[in-house]
């Protein structure tokens, strides 16, 4: 896979990870994080790579992991929601998670990691899926086609949540 970008070409693949992978790859992506919180981000990791339900994208480079993406059947909504949102996001798969490593950044690797939930979501059968996001509404919207649907206050950071529909073939 090549990033869009002709100004910063780098080649990289994706795979949806096994819990195999997931040790070396964490090894690599924790390097940013806080350090307090990288066994909770361990153990989501070997969460997602092991249950049905969802899936753990890693994204590689030159032998090393710099992004991953996650995603779920079934998040619960964002508290604020109303009935009528509730109803459609327990519907839909949810992107509970998207990161890649800040030198790696603006060369289209988190485009090709987002077009992997719309490819597990479908080959799940499910109709949609939905983000929730602090600061990158715009980007989903433009890039995505993402929906916005509403706000909700999160630990006191006011995010925004947002769907998008696939046109199920028969
Ligand atoms: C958001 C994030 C995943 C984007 O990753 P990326 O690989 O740089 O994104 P891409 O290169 O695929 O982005 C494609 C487009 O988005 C733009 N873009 C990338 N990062 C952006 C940002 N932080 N803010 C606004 N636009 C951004 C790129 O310029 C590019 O636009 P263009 O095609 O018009 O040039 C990355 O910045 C990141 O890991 N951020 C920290 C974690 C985070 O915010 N995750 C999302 C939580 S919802």
């Amino acid at each position: 896979m090549t990033s869009s970008n002709p100004q910063a070409q780098i080649h990289f693949q994706i795979i949806e990870a096994r819990p195999e992978d997931v040790k070396r790859a964490f090894q690599d992506l924790k390097k940013d994080m806080n350090p307090e919180f990288v066994h909770v981000f361990l153990d989501k990791m070997q969460r997602y790579s092991t249950k049905p339900d969802r899936a753990l994208f890693l994204t590689s480079h030159q032998g090393s992991c710099i992004a991953f993406a996650t995603v779920i059947n079934h998040a619960p909504a964002p508290k604020d929601s109303d009935d009528t949102l509730v109803q459609l996001l327990q519907k839909y798969a949810c992107g509970t998670g998207l990161m890649v490593l800040p030198e790696y950044r603006h060369r289209g690797v988190a485009v090709k990691l987002v077009e992997q939930w719309d490819i597990w979501a479908l080959k799940n059968n499910i109709p949609g899926i939905w983000v929730v996001t602090h600061q990158m509404s715009d980007w989903y919207q433009k890039h995505f086609n993402y929906t916005l649907q509403g706000r909700t206050m999160r630990k006191g950071v006011e995010k925004t949540s947002l769907t998008k529909t696939y046109r199920m073939g028969k």
